[in-house]
Parts: structure tokens; sequence; C-alpha cells
């Protein structure tokens, strides 16, 4: 994506006319220019008129992300939070681990759009201009890296109850940090650490939500996916959502650094989208498992009775798949 599409974009969210030479002034770039660079809209979804003497207009402008409005929308403590919004950049957990982006020790970037969006597992996260919301928070935490297993799970219940606030009722949690809707993938959630084992660490909590997803990258999806507009049945404010979390996400990570899960696991259960239910389990070495998911420990691990009545205690390392499976056969 050229780096003059989205200020392009910005301007012309007012919805007005914008003579072509006007733009090209604004930016001091040439006409030409202008007129490439917007041909790169209509591929990503934006869809600009262009009418020869008045120049081009955004009929349905984005709902753009603004550090201010998100940062006014903050509460009490959260306020504290440094809130970065990038254009383009190529993945916001990757810019916050390096680090260079400033020195604060606790930061929100944002971006628009990411050109290399990472998931987990190695997998690429899809996500479109104005139809996602991306962005990590850079949490400089007391604790060691030994002590931060369960905090994928902390992170569900804060965005969770944000995403209740926001009017999304029934946004459901699955082991270990998705966030479902009728078993369907809203959101995603990517921790990564530096530091010592004894603390402490860098941690950087990338988080994916889907806000409006055209199909053509919902295809390139290969699980069932949703989000907020199909949801709601309307548009959500993109940077009323972010501060919510903001704001959950600073209480729970306040609660995580002195009691790590013990008082958030019940609620986690609580909203567990596959609790009492059969899951089909494949482990890090390919063996799979069936047995019925049974709560959370403090550590995150999650508890699965097996068909014979043991109970066996799962962390997320050892699992690479966990599904919910309708039926099983027990001797
Ligand atoms: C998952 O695979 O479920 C986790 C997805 C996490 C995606 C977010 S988007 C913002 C942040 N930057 C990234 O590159 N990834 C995370």
């Amino acid at each position: 994506m050229h780096s003059l599409l989205i200020p392009l974009l910005r301007i012309l969210s007012d919805g007005k006319f914008h003579p072509g030479t006007h733009l090209a002034a604004q930016l001091s770039v040439s006409r030409a220019t202008v007129c490439n660079v917007l041909k790169q809209a209509e591929p990503l979804g934006i869809h600009l008129h262009k009418v020869q003497g008045h120049g081009y207009q955004l009929p349905i402008a984005p709902n753009w992300l603004d550090a201010g409005q998100i940062q006014a929308d903050l509460h009490g403590e959260a306020r504290q939070i440094e809130m970065i919004v990038l254009n383009e950049t190529r993945s916001t957990n990757t810019d916050l681990l390096n680090r260079h982006v400033t020195a604060s020790p606790l930061v929100c970037l944002a971006a628009e759009y990411q050109t290399s969006g990472r998931g987990r597992r190695g997998k690429q996260w899809e996500a479109t201009l104005g139809g996602s919301l991306t962005f990590s928070v850079r949490w400089i935490s007391p604790l060691g890296i030994a002590a931060l297993s369960g905090l994928s799970l902390a992170v569900g219940v804060a965005v969770r109850r944000a995403l209740q606030r926001c009017g999304v009722e029934d946004a459901r949690l699955k082991w270990p940090n998705d966030i479902l809707w009728q078993d369907k993938k809203l959101a995603g959630i990517l921790i990564e650490v530096q530091g010592e084992s004894m603390g402490p660490a860098i941690v950087v909590i990338g988080i994916g939500i889907n806000v409006q997803l055209p199909d053509d990258v919902r295809a390139n999806i290969d699980q069932p996916v949703t989000d907020l507009h199909e949801i709601t049945g309307h548009s959500i404010d993109r940077n009323h959502l972010l501060a919510e979390i903001l704001n959950a996400l600073y209480d729970i990570l306040l609660e995580f650094a002195v009691n790590g899960l013990s008082r958030l696991r019940h609620e986690w259960s609580e909203w567990h989208a596959h609790n009492n239910q059969w899951l089909n389990i494949t482990l890090a070495d390919g063996k799979t498992i069936n047995g019925i998911a049974r709560g959370i420990q403090a550590s995150g691990a999650l508890l699965i009775e097996l068909p014979d009545g043991q109970q066996l205690a799962l962390h997320s390392g050892e699992v690479q798949r966990a599904r919910r499976t309708d039926s099983v056969e027990v001797a």
C-alpha cells in the first residue's frame, strides 16, 4: 500500500468532493501521483467516486483510529497508557518488541493496516483497512516469564468484558486465547515475551478483532469466522472499543501482577465456550485425545476429564489444537 493512501483517504473522509489538484497541493505531490495512489483504494474495499470537474469523493468513510479520541475515553489510572496510532506498519507486535517506538512503560500501538500481521503458530493474521482492529500493548511486567503462563487467558477476560460493555453480549473464550461468538472466531490474542525467567519481563500483547470482514478475506481464513458487524447488525466505533479494551486490560494487568489467574479463573470458566463439552485435542507430538473440558488451573492449564475419569492438566505449549467434538464413543 502506498504511504500516501491513508493520508489521502483521511482528507476525503469529510464526504465532500476534493479536486485532484487540491489533494496534490495538500500533500506536495503531483496530480498523477494522487490519481495512481487512489487507484489502490478499490482493491482494498474502499469505494471512491470520481466525477469530472469535481474530483474525488469518499461516500462511506472508514471509522479511522484517532489517538486523541481513544485517550479521551480512558478512565482513571488507565490514562497512563500512551496511545500511538500508525497508518501502516509491518506488525504492531514486532514494532513494540523492537522497542524503538517509545520508552513509555505502558503503551498501546494501533495500526490501520499491517503488512505482515502475525497470528499464533506462525500464521498470517488476516485484516483489512477499516474492517479490523489491530493493536498491541507493551507491558513492562514485574513478573518473570515463568509467572506469565496464564496471562493470555487473563487478557481474554479483559477483551470479553470490553466487548460486553460495547454491546456484544455473548462473546465466549476458547482455550487458550481465542474469542468466539457462536463457535466462530471473532478475535485472537498473540502474546510475546522477552526477559529473564525470574523477571522483569517485556510483554507484548497483540490483539486482532474482526470488525467487518469482506467475503474474499473470510475465504482466506481456514476456520469459521465472524465479525462485530455480523453480531450487532451495525457499525461499531473502533476508537471506543479500543478504549474499553484498554480500560479493562489495565485492571486485569494490575490484578494479574498481584494474584495471577487465581481470582480470574472462575470468570474465565464461566465464559468458556466449551465448558463441560467434549474436546478432541491434538497434542504437540501429534497424538490425539478426547475428553471433557472441566475448567482451568491457576496456571492457565486446561483441565480435561478423560473417558476413564482421570483428570489431565494441559499446558498451551503441549497442545497443537483443541476442537469441540459432538460425540465420542466411550467403551
Ligand atoms: C491468533 O492467531 O489468534 C492471534 C492473532 C493476533 C493478531 C494481532 S493483530 C495486532 C498484533 N500484531 C500482530 O502482528 N499480531 C497481533
